[in-house]
């Protein structure tokens, strides 16, 4: 067998896009495929983990031994998180959509005079929030693509949001969508840069350093 040094820990893990609808047949989104979250989720898993994974709408396959919740919305999100409370661990790998608006219920019309406006309002950040939960998890990750200043970007965002550490992704390259990452990962003691790597290795290596936090600091 495998060992498990995750074993009784629970853990929800964030992955893909929100959709946020304008119409029945129109929404807002941001570019996210989910593979990096899926494979954090099955790493976690793999290590003993009780992993909740929530899901935005994406076309990947469940990984084994996580239990899957899919949402759409970004408030569903927030809602499925809370749901999954408590938790040891929090790895938000979702690209949330920063906005919303007020879905019309009908299917918006472009015959005639002028395109409508979108009325935006701001959706919750989910990572921020859990940060300062009540039920908060003893360590609570998130990501962060930037595409210049990568770590000090990730810093200051590792503050702001009140998380544990930032998972600073490098997107200047060609990374959406791909097969790789290049990461950095920034805590309280400054960073790690790690080399070119598939996002499954980087779920691998992210998992074990988890698994390694909570060795060295059971509580
Ligand atoms: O601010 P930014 O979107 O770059 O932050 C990225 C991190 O915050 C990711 O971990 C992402 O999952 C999380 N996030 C969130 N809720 C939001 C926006 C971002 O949980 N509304």
């Amino acid at each position: 067998a495998e060992p498990a040094p995750l074993a009784g820990r629970r853990a929800v893990v964030t992955a893909g896009p929100t959709h946020e609808p304008i119409d029945p047949v129109r929404y807002i989104a941001n570019r996210s495929s989910g593979r990096q979250g899926f494979a954090v989720a099955a790493a976690l898993a793999k290590l003993g983990a009780d992993v909740t994974l929530v899901a935005g709408p994406v076309t990947l396959p469940t990984p084994p031994g996580v239990q899957r919740v899919d949402i759409e919305t970004a408030l569903q999100m927030q809602a499925a998180v809370e749901a999954a409370l408590p938790a040891d661990i929090a790895v938000m790998v979702a690209a949330v959509a920063d906005w919303r608006t007020d879905a019309e219920p009908r299917k918006m019309k472009k015959a005639g005079s002028a395109p409508p406006a979108l009325s935006l309002k701001e959706n919750p950040d989910i990572l921020a929030e859990l940060s300062r939960h009540a039920e908060r998890p003893a360590l609570v990750v998130g990501f962060a693509a930037e595409t210049h200043n990568v770590e000090a970007h990730a810093a200051a965002k590792r503050t702001r949001k009140g998380c544990d550490w930032i998972v600073a992704n490098d997107v200047s390259g060609g990374v959406m969508g791909g097969a790789d990452n290049r990461i950095h990962l920034i805590d309280e003691t400054g960073a790690e840069d790690w080399p070119d790597l598939p996002k499954e290795e980087v779920a691998r290596r992210l998992a074990t350093r988890i698994a390694d936090h909570f060795t060295k600091d059971p509580s």
